[in-house]
């Protein structure tokens, strides 16, 4: 029998966060004179802050001075932060407590694997912090999504193969790095655009016991 690993993306996963990202990467986007679009969206998910910004620059089509460009970026930040700030464990995403509290008292052992730099804050303020045994997130790896690396470290860090972690993702770049990990990769959102990924599922509410089951099985 394997023994499991269980790495979580953070944002759209774990937590509802991916609409505030989408209001402030809005806003930005207004103030450079471009309207950014649900389908331009799906492509910021998953992406660093910095990243995310080079290619909202590209759909707008100009240039910006890099002292410009980091004044967007603290802008965008201290938006989402006024989100984050209000944020309660009623944030967390149906059938999450539930899934990872249940994989816990199994004893596998479970990792964050998430690009923002917001994490622990957003975890202290949903209440989720302790349920992990690693963090590792935009503060502790250099290269982003869709780079394998947040993973391969959160695996290491909980001293399991990557062949044996399974992935939970809501981004088509995060399904990408979990698929370059050599990982187990489950989709939580639309099949259209998580089409890569090994499982996909709506909603945690929708991956029952039966799943893990099977796992336990191979
Ligand atoms: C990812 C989000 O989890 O984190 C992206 O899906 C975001 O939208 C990235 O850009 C970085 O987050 P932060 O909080 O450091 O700006
Ligand atoms: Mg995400």
């Amino acid at each position: 029998m394997k023994k499991w690993g269980f790495i979580f993306d953070l944002d759209g996963v774990i937590v509802d966060t991916a609409r505030f990202h989408f209001l402030a990467w809005k806003k930005t986007a207004y103030e450079l004179g471009h309207e950014l679009t649900q389908a331009q969206n799906e492509k910021l998910k998953g992406v660093s802050r910095v990243d995310s910004l080079k290619k909202i620059l590209e759909w707008a089509g100009i240039e910006i001075s890099e002292e410009r460009f980091n004044t967007f970026l603290e802008e965008k930040n201290k938006d989402y932060l006024e989100y984050v700030n209000k944020m309660t464990s009623d944030d967390i995403l149906p059938g999450v407590f539930d899934f990872i509290s249940k994989i816990r008292k199994q004893k596998y052992p479970v990792a964050l694997g998430s690009a923002s730099k917001n994490a622990p804050r957003i975890l202290e303020k949903v209440g989720l912090m302790q349920m992990f045994d690693t963090i590792v997130d935009g503060n502790s790896v250099t290269k982003a999504k869709p780079d394998p690396e947040v993973f391969l470290v959160g695996a290491e860090n909980l001293g399991v193969d990557p062949e044996n972690c399974i992935v939970f993702e809501d981004s088509e770049a995060g399904i990408e790095a979990a698929n370059k990990a050599g990982m187990t990769s489950i989709g939580l959102g639309d099949k259209e655009i998580l089409g890569h990924a090994d499982y996909v599922f709506n909603s945690f509410k929708e991956i029952d016991a039966y799943f893990i089951e099977q796992l336990e099985k191979i």
